[in-house]
């Protein structure tokens, strides 16, 4: 167990003009809100910032109305950012060269129906049993050991991982090292150099497992694109970035936001009782917790205006780089009710944006609502009694990381 840390809270001092806020995204303790993304949606809901790495500043749109717009507007190129040097929270370049994050209309439709079938609600449906079946057998397990536990090792790590290994067809003895190189490509902590080194590992790794599936095709996402690259449909750059933001997305994220979700819930003890005493609410309950844990820190990929454009109140020149934040949309008080408030039982006036919008929405959203019901409603059945092992400050979260989560969650039951 690692101490409890301070809370670090960046108070972005002026930036290189007027008006840009220096943004350095410290790590934040538990599952508070940045406070400058609270401060901007509320007095400057179009601002300008300047993130660590990178060249320039970029706009941040913090408004519910304003980050759908941005991100649902085609003037708003994804591809443009490969030729500028845009302000970033990380010394590389997170996505692989031909990554579908930073590609326009037609590439990005073409790369996304390559994938798009894998995780349509109806596969994702025909993996519940599955996902329950490890969520069970996980559970036993931690039973067999006996409290305390901890939960991102037994559960909220091993079925995200074991889900999407089984869908895309890695193989079981890589699990491990493909898992191992998440660490590097999500962090913002690594040298460039390193991430570089990493990056060619997991091209060269991929690759093969394509020639190998192109040879002799199975069941799985996999076989389905090394398929798509044999006959000319997909480049092998297109291929071996799909297979990494897809694997790595699935192990990294879904456990990280699942971790956070049950921490909530085990810090919101009046909450959790309503799920305990009606676990028919689990749906309800987690589209809640979708909007309300913040996964990531900072902001994702930028976008470049193609054309002057008009952001809430405010003309972007063109060329300009512009950023959404799904997080700070999703605590917008003109949309939600009471925003800060968890509420488990809420009908939401509008629908959570934790999975993005517009033609970027993510592909993995039906995947990972299904695990997290999976988790959650497996944890409120099997374990009444679950509860944090540690006082709440004790439970060491990650850092230097793109997305947050505990490092573990001590539980007894
Ligand atoms: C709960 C966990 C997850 C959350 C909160 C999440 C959230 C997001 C967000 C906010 C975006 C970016 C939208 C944008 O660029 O504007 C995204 C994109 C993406 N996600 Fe996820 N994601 C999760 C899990 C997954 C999983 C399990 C997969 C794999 C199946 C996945 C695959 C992708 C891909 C491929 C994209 C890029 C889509 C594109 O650019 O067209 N994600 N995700």
């Amino acid at each position: 167990m690692t101490e409890a840390r301070p809370a670090a809270t960046p108070d972005p001092s002026p930036g290189d003009g007027p008006g840009i806020h220096h943004w350095p995204v410290d790590d934040l303790p538990g599952i508070t809100i940045d406070p400058l993304l609270t401060r901007l949606l509320r007095t400057e809901p179009v601002a300008r910032i300047k993130l660590r790495f990178g060249e320039g500043h970029s706009w941040l749109a913090t408004r519910y109305e304003d980050v759908k717009d941005v991100s649902s507007d085609p003037r708003l190129s994804r591809a443009a950012t490969l030729e500028r040097p845009v302000t970033s929270m990380t010394p590389h370049r997170v996505g692989l060269p031909g990554a579908v994050g930073r590609t326009d209309p037609p590439e990005h439709t073409r790369l996304r129906r390559l994938v798009s079938r894998s995780f349509n609600r109806k596969r994702v449906e025909g993996m519940r049993a599955r996902a329950q079946a490890i969520a069970d057998r996980q559970l036993d397990l931690m039973e067999e050991q006996g409290p305390p536990a901890d939960l991102t090792a037994h559960l909220t790590g091993p079925l995200p991982t074991e889900v999407i290994s089984v869908l895309m067809g890695v193989p079981r003895e890589d699990w491990e090292r493909v898992h191992a190189w998440r660490e590097v490509v999500l962090s913002t902590s690594h040298p460039r150099e390193e991430s570089d080194a990493v990056k060619a590992e997991i091209g060269k790794y991929f690759a093969a497992l394509a020639r190998r599936r192109a040879a002799a095709p199975e069941d799985d996402l996999y076989s389905e694109l090394a398929t798509a690259h044999a006959e000319g449909r997909l480049s092998i750059e297109e291929l071996v970035s799909l297979a990494v933001i897809i694997q790595l997305n699935a192990m990294d994220a879904v456990p990280n936001i699942t971790s956070s979700m049950v921490y909530t819930l085990l810090t919101h003890p009046g909450q959790t009782a309503l799920l305990r005493a009606d676990p028919s609410l689990v749906p309800k309950a987690v589209e809640e917790l979708f909007r309300f844990v913040p996964l990531r820190n900072g902001v994702g990929q930028p976008r470049i205006a193609t054309e002057e454009i008009r952001v809430g109140d405010v003309t972007v020149p063109a060329g300009d780089a512009v950023h959404v934040s799904y997080i700070a949309a999703n605590r917008d008080p003109s949309v939600f009710s009471d925003p800060d408030r968890l509420d488990l039982t809420r009908d939401a006036e509008a629908p959570h944006l934790a999975f993005g919008h517009g033609a970027h929405y993510c592909v993995g959203a039906a995947l990972s609502t299904m695990q997290a019901e999976v988790m959650i409603s497996t944890l409120v059945r099997r374990m009444p009694g679950l509860r944090l092992a540690v006082p709440p400050e004790e439970v060491p979260w990650r850092r230097g990381t793109l997305n947050r989560g505990p490092e573990s969650l001590p539980v007894a039951w």
